[in-house]
């Protein structure tokens, strides 16, 4: 794969840093990050030398107004757009169901489910124009497969983003495939805030590959579902084998 323009949202850390590194060489690609200037940064002068053209760009994505912003500095810097991977996200803290506030939803959806719905559509000019098989994959999360008990508006959040990709995959086709990933316990700062270490243990004992998921293991799927050119719709779920079905 490559000649490709590939946006990648969240890519100064975790999941989304190490998909840019997978899916650079050869490639042109924009490196949104909110927070992570320096993992940005770093991250631009790492690919350069095996990409064919890399830039970052700021972004908080919980507002209308930044995914505006966003998508008009990819517009400045792309005349067309063929991947965007929606991977910016996150749990913001755990809240039981007795407890939800009005803001804690309206936070949480708008980190996981408002950005990446309304910069997939913001971008949707962009993609009809790639012409190289365009495609959208969204880093949803096992939580939209078993509810996320005390993280319930986390789950729900990722659970529609699982229906958006379903939705946008037949509305767009057949120009542009949309796809998701739902990774599992995947070892990344996610969890420094709101898993403890007890909690990791058990969840690694639940997993049939008896290990948490590296951000490897997330973005060969990621990778894979760029060049997966007869495949749209459709959820991988990547979590050592937690919800087989
Ligand atoms: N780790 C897991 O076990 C796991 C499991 C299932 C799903 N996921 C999903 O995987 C994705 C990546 O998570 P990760 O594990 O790699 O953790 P991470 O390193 O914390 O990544 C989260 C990303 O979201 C970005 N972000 C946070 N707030 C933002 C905002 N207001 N505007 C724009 N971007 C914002 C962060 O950007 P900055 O750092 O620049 O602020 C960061 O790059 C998330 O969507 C997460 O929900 C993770």
């Amino acid at each position: 794969m490559s000649g490709k323009n590939i946006v990648i949202t969240g890519a100064g850390s975790g999941i989304g840093a190490e998909t840019a590194r997978r899916l650079a060489p050869g490639n042109r690609l924009v490196l949104h990050y909110h927070s992570a200037k320096e993992g940005a940064l770093a991250l631009r002068e790492e690919l350069a030398p095996v990409c064919a053209g890399v830039e970052v760009v700021e972004g908080n994505l919980t507002t209308d107004t930044g995914c505006e912003a966003l998508s008009e500095e990819i517009g400045r810097r792309m005349d067309a757009l063929d991947v965007l991977v929606n991977n910016a996200g996150g749990m913001i803290e755990r809240q039981s169901v007795g407890d939800l506030t009005w803001d804690h939803l309206a936070a949480t959806f708008a980190l996981n489910t408002f950005s990446a719905m309304r910069l997939t559509s913001l971008c949707t000019g962009l993609l009809r124009r790639g012409g190289n098989d365009p495609c959208v994959v969204n880093v949803t999360s096992i939580a939209m497969r078993h509810g996320a008990p005390t993280a319930t508006a986390y789950g729900a959040s990722k659970a529609a983003m699982d229906s958006f990709t379903r939705g946008a995959a037949a509305e767009l086709a057949p120009g542009i495939r949309v796809n998701a990933v739902a990774p599992g316990i995947i070892d990344t700062r996610f969890h420094e805030r709101v898993t403890s270490a007890d909690k990791m243990r058990q969840f690694v004992e639940s997993t049939p590959l008896k290990r948490a998921g590296g951000v490897a293991d997330v973005a060969r799927t990621i990778e894979y579902l760029v060049g997966a050119t007869f495949v749209t719709g459709e959820t991988v779920d990547c979590n050592g084998g937690l919800t087989m079905r």
